[in-house]
Formats: C-alpha cells, structure tokens, sequence
C-alpha cells in the first residue's frame, strides 16, 4: 500500500536508490542507462559532485528568503550569467520552479505590457497544432496536445493553433524548406489577420518540438519568417525552451541557430538538470520597461520564485557546461546518435524518420516506409517499446499521437552532456535490440 498519489497509481514502481553519471540504480540492484535524462532533464547525469557541492554550500549560508522581502546574491549572480548568454537583448530573467510555470508567467507577463502600453484589447494567443507547454490550466489552454487538453476544454482559456512545422510529414514533396516556412507564415498571418492584428498578443511555439511529437526541428528560416509577421502585427513572439533550450540542442538558446531572438523565452529542465527545480521566463528590456515604467511591477508571484537554493544548483550547473565546453560534447555525441540510429535501423521496415539537434533527438516509427502510414495506434506501440526497453536497461521517453494526438508513435532521446562516445553506442545497440524484439523486422 502507498501513500504517494503515484502518476500512473495502477503501476508499481520500481525505487531508485541511486544515480551515478548517466546509470541510474534501483532497489533490486538493476541498472539503466539514462538516455533521456528523465523528461530531458539530467543534463550533467546523476550525482554530479559539482552541483552537489553547490546546493550544501548555499543551504549553509541562506536556503530560501522570500523574495518580497530579499534578494540573494546567488540568484542576482545567476540571472546575470543567463542575461549575458542570452541572444539578443533578452536582459531580465523571472525565476520559477518549473516549465509550466515559466509559461504561465510567459503568458501573463505578455498580456500585462499590452495594458501597460495601451492596447488592452490584445488577449489572444496562437500556438501550434502538437505542441507542449505545460499542465496548468494558461500552459495547457495554448498547448496543441489533443489528448492532455481534452477532459479539461471546459476549463481551458481560448486559445488558436496554426499548423506546426514538421517537415517529414507536412512538407510537400518538391516543396523547398524556403516555400515550406513561407507557407506556414503565411498560414499564421491569415489567423492573426482573421482574429483581427490589434487582438492578437502573442504567438508561442517550441523552438524544437519536444514530447508531443519527438524532436522537431524548425526548417531553416521558419523562426525568421515567423518573427517577421510577428513584427509586421506587433505580435510578441515567445519561445518556449523548457526541453529545447539550456544547451540541449548544441546551443545554449535554441533559437540562437535560427538567428532568432524571441520577446519571452521560457527555459527549466536543464537549467537546475533535476538538482532542484527551476525554471524561468526571460523578457527584452522593452517589455521589462514598459512595466517597470508602467505600474512599476509584475502582477504575479510564487513563494518559491527566486528559490536561493534552487539559484545554486543552477549556477554550479550553466557554470560546468561552460568551464567544460559541454556543449562541443552535445554536437559531436548527437551527430554520433542519429548516425548510429540510422545504421542500427536504416533499413528496419517501420523506422519512419530519426531527426532532431544536438543530444535532443527523435525516431519515429510508421507501418509503411513508403506512405508513412502510422502504426495502429490500439497497438500501444510506444508503451511496448519503453517496456522493452526498460528490459533492456535502458530509459527512454516514448509518446503515442506523433501526428494528430492520436496516430502515430516515436522516441525521444535526451542523453546527459557529459555522454562518451562508447556510451552513445551503448544506447543504441540496447535500442535496437529492444526495437527488433517489439517490431520484428
Ligand atoms: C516545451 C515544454 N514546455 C513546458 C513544459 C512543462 O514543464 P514542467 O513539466 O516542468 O511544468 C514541458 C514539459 O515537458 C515542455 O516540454
């Protein structure tokens, strides 16, 4: 009998006693390679004495202090760390705990510029068709995740979705990347422009499609075309990075290889790597100032905003993948993974397509190589591949609904940084051993 409102109260679980590098170990003394970090959160692996270190140092010196009445020099010096990395003029950084929480302040920070600056007839939001952002009510309302959204649409804010960019299923054969992103561009002015521009107040999207879809990565100039209409309607554009960014992709802000700078970036996972839980909003100096000159302060707040010791876990953690140039790591270790996917299943009937950035990679499955044809969904695909692969010893992130929230099936990999090039290869063979055993060739 357990007290614990478990996720899934029908599963036992098994308890992890303990965590070293990218091995995880639990009670009956079985190991598992982590090679999706969690949800794409253990970035530095488990046990990292650095962090650790860190988080004892601070709980010596201050743990917590509200911040309605204080600040810590580990948060000021952590939000400069980040103000200095990031692209753009994106200067000012609002601690959280978590993902969603970073875009429910996202969400609320852009409504509150547009009733700061005089345009309070802009409340809508547009995000994309299977996209996520998050299991609170605002996060979920703009979320294009069909099957999380449903029970709870009676609850759900209005929200609009345009397509997302998902070339191996959307892009037209002879379509270019260039016709490709235009074509989506144009899909989102035409909802900005039936909503009515002077309504509109943001556009939200994942730099690189996460859990919903496996990985995603925006054909180049998508994120170009897409600020483009954002100014052209003074629509502010937000990037959710909560999986995608704090180095995930290779880049420290995923939109830095699209040459984009967004007005709110969202980013957690990474950033504290499951030491604690953080997460924050990042806003351009415009939209810090019109506040800050406008009614002088956010209308928002948590108790734990700002967590002193949260602060530290993150810090000592941007500071070890910058001293270590971990992100060299994540592009080598990442080409190294695709490559390795495509030779162990290249020619495997149901690989559909491996894809994704840095050590943020995607493989999804299909019936027919050749009509991309979803498996049936009745089959639980996904589910019996994370089973074999627990078998394997080996954790994965599979999702089911790849395509509409409700066909089709991929993986998701998000292996620690400090990954060896031995390790990677680790990964794979278990994989594909698990793979031929669900889905024999
Ligand atoms: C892109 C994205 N946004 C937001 C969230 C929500 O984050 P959290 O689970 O920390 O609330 C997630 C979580 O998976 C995510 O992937």
């Amino acid at each position: 009998m357990t007290h614990v409102f478990h996720r899934n109260p029908k599963q036992t679980m098994p308890v992890a006693v303990a965590g070293q590098g990218i091995e995880l170990v639990d009670s009956t003394g079985r190991h598992y390679l982590d090679a999706s970090g969690g949800a794409a959160v253990s970035c530095l692996g488990h046990g990292h004495p650095r962090v650790i270190a860190a988080i004892k140092a601070q709980l010596d010196t201050i743990a917590y202090a509200h911040t309605s009445f204080f600040t810590t020099e580990v948060s000021e010096t952590l939000a400069r760390t980040l103000a200095e990395a990031a692209p753009g003029d994106l200067d000012h950084v609002y601690f959280v705990s978590g993902g969603s929480e970073a875009v429910e302040a996202a969400l609320k920070l852009a409504r509150q510029y547009f009733v700061e600056t005089s345009q309070p007839q802009r409340r809508h939001f547009i995000a994309r068709r299977q996209s996520y952002h998050g299991n609170t009510l605002g996060a979920l309302a703009i979320g294009g995740n069909a099957w999380r959204r449903e029970p709870f649409l009676p609850l759900l804010v209005p929200a609009h979705h345009v397509s997302p960019c998902y070339a191996y299923r959307d892009q037209a054969g002879g379509e270019t990347d260039t016709q490709y992103a235009q074509r989506l561009a144009d899909e989102l002015e035409a909802k900005i422009l039936e909503l009515g521009p002077e309504t509109v107040a943001g556009f939200v999207a994942e730099t690189v499609v996460g859990a919903t879809a496996g990985a995603v990565p925006p054909v180049a100039d998508y994120l170009k075309r897409i600020r483009a209409v954002c100014d052209k309607y003074g629509v502010l554009l937000i990037l959710d990075e909560v999986m995608s960014g704090m180095g995930r992709t290779g880049y420290l802000f995923a939109c830095e290889e699209d040459g984009v700078v967004p007005d709110i970036v969202t980013i957690a996972k990474g950033l504290g790597a499951g030491y604690q839980p953080i997460g924050a909003m990042l806003s351009t100096a415009r939209i810090y100032d019109a506040i800050v000159g406008g009614s002088g302060f956010f209308q928002h707040g948590h108790t734990y905003i700002g967590h002193a010791t949260a602060c530290a876990a993150a810090l000592a953690v941007q500071q070890t993948i910058a001293e270590e140039k971990l992100l060299d790591n994540v592009l080598a270790r990442g080409e190294q993974l695709r490559a390795r996917l495509r030779e162990a299943l290249g020619d495997h009937p149901n690989l559909g397509d491996v894809r994704g950035r840095g050590l943020f990679v995607g493989v999804e499955f299909v019936a027919d190589r050749a009509t991309k044809a979803t498996l049936d969904p009745a089959r639980k695909t996904h589910a019996a591949l994370k089973r074999a692969c627990v078998e394997h010893g080996l954790l994965v992130y599979p999702m089911g609904g790849t395509v509409d929230g409700i066909h089709g099936d991929h993986v998701l990999f998000a292996p620690p940084f400090i990954c060896t090039a031995a390790q990677i290869d680790n990964i794979v063979d278990r994989f594909a051993q698990a793979v031929n055993t669900v889905l024999p060739a």
